[in-house]
């Protein structure tokens, strides 16, 4: 079946593989601090926080055991504690800590290639081994966001 007859809706669209290997803004600088904020893009829920240095993150807003939404969990250093069981996640989203439990398993969230350009944070929705720097380095932005107000 070709990608025309099962286009129905916008959600059937967004599905199509190509879409997903581009940059899209995720939003203004401004708009990511240390506080973990929570943003949903291409139909995927993304958890966005600053590093101490400064460094943006951005990763899949569901924690590996049971889904408990990591924008609402503490931040602790560099690293995201969720606040259901305790496991702790670091900006690569590697599991770092597992409460009483000494063995570490080798899971991963997925973690998605961030780029501020300007006054915008874009990302990389498609594979994360696979970033398409060039389109990002290239890209022309305003000193500031026009807003519809004209302000
Ligand atoms: S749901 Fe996150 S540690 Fe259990």
């Amino acid at each position: 079946m070709k990608y025309k007859e099962r286009l129905r809706s916008v959600k059937d669209y967004i599905r199509l593989p190509l879409c997903y290997n581009h940059w899209y803004v995720a939003g203004t600088v401004e708009e990511f601090g240390q506080e973990p904020v929570a943003k949903t893009l291409l139909e995927r829920s993304i958890v966005f926080y600053r590093t101490e240095a400064g460094d943006l993150v951005a990763m899949q807003n569901r924690c590996l055991h049971r889904s408990f939404p990591l924008s609402n969990a503490l931040r602790e250093g560099d690293n995201l504690v969720c606040r259901y069981h305790g496991i702790r996640y670091a900006p690569d989203g590697t599991v770092v800590r597992v409460p009483c439990q000494d063995q570490i398993p080798n899971r991963k969230l997925h973690v998605y290639p961030v780029k501020e350009v300007g006054p915008f944070a874009f990302i990389w929705m498609g594979n994360p081994d696979q970033p398409d720097w060039k389109k990002i380095s290239g890209i022309a932005v305003p000193d500031r966001p026009r807003m519809p107000n004209g302000a």
